[in-house]
């Protein structure tokens, strides 16, 4: 641990809940805790892989097990075994909802999770290619997921945006196809399109995508695209150059080329760090060896979320709290990262201005510049 590293924790995770703010790297499909599973298990008359107490266990658990890959220096290895277990698990656990009531119910309880943290939008990632349900009915899963988010916001909880994401081993066509659908059809609250799955066992993929991602561009649609994750820079220069992305999911390999880091500082690119699954799976060992710190310091425009906070067993003020205390932030530098949060969400004007004010009059106004 760096020198500067104090030992104690530094900011109270209540005050962290206090602070409005986005969360806009999160996959629905990673929020399902372990009472929504066991339910749907049981209205689909389905066994559950394992014991209920490990299911999360993934590192104990075959069915999903994340096996030892070794990278060198950094121990486990995601984008091996690690990453497609883990996707393969994001299957099953998605193949069990079935009908609009339970698709509703699961948005809902995403919502309710959500605002227990003090965030108030989230941008959240939906791959169509987990739910096996709902093949060929994509958009109708899109209008029940709306119909949860919406009884959400009726009933005060958090407002949310659906990132449409590819998987990445979809092919160029399948991708064209989605944007197609999305365009025709503009399903509520399908606010991007975003590209997630192992960059790793795919290879590079930008080329591949690019007429979808340009298509989606014409259409209004935002651009958020998960790379320098289990690739390094160079999927990030891809998803920058031939996707048009506005933001990247993870990205946080960019510290290893100073050109990049350059062009994400002139371009005001927001990278969406996870660093609690960068750790679980491997891509540094420790959350002292992460480079969060060192991409602020570069200048990066930076926010911190969870990816998949059930399985990976957080909440984002936990994470934010113990950023603060590994990295040394106060609350004044958390409510700075509340207010990254929002600006690069891809909530609307108005609700972004309001958040941004109520976090100003939270907050240490030098906090909210
Ligand atoms: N889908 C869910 N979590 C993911 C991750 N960490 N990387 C890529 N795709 C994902
Ligand atoms: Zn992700």
């Amino acid at each position: 641990m760096p020198a500067h590293v104090p030992a104690e924790v530094r900011v109270d995770e209540q005050d962290i809940r206090l602070l409005p703010k986005a969360e806009v790297h999160v996959h629905l499909e990673g929020t399902f805790a372990l009472v929504d599973l066991l339910r749907l298990a049981k209205e689909n008359d389905v066994l559950l892989p394992g014991p209920a107490a490990t299911i999360f266990d993934v590192s104990t658990h075959d069915a999903f097990a994340m096996p030892e890959v070794t990278t060198g220096g950094t121990g486990r290895g995601v984008g091996g075994a690690g990453l497609t277990g883990f996707l393969r698990f994001l299957d099953w656990q998605c193949g069990l909802v079935r009908t609009p009531e339970q698709a509703a119910r699961i948005a809902y309880a995403f919502a309710a999770r959500q605002t227990a943290s003090g965030i108030r939008y989230s941008d959240v990632i939906v791959n169509p290619t987990h739910w096996s349900a709902w093949r060929g009915r994509e958009i109708a899963l899109m209008e029940a997921l709306a119909a949860g988010f919406d009884e959400a916001e009726q009933d005060g909880l958090c407002a949310t945006g659906i990132a449409y994401s590819l998987l990445r081993t979809q092919t160029a066509v399948e991708a064209e196809d989605v944007v197609r659908d999305l365009v025709q059809h503009r399903p509520r609250r399908v606010v991007a399109l975003s590209v997630d799955g192992d960059e790793k066992t795919s290879g590079r993929t930008g080329e591949k995508f690019r007429a979808a991602f340009r298509a989606a561009e014409a259409a209004g649609l935002h651009r958020t695209v998960h790379a320098g994750e289990s690739s390094g820079p160079e999927g990030v220069w891809d998803a920058l150059d031939h996707l048009h992305a506005e933001r990247i999911d993870h990205g946080v390999r960019s510290i290893e080329d100073e050109v990049l880091v350059r062009r994400l500082t002139d371009e005001g690119i927001p990278l969406d760090l996870c660093p609690r699954s960068n750790i679980t799976l491997g891509v540094y060992p420790d959350w002292a060896s992460h480079p969060l710190p060192r991409l602020v310091e570069a200048g990066v425009r930076v926010t911190i979320n969870t990816d998949d906070p059930a399985p990976l067993a957080c909440t984002l003020d936990e994470d934010w709290a113990v950023a603060a205390t590994v990295f040394g932030y106060d609350l004044t530098d958390l409510a700075g990262f509340a207010a990254e949060s929002i600006r690069a969400s891809f909530a609307d004007d108005d609700l972004k201005r309001d958040l941004l004010a109520e976090l100003a009059r939270v907050a240490e106004p030098e906090a909210v510049p």
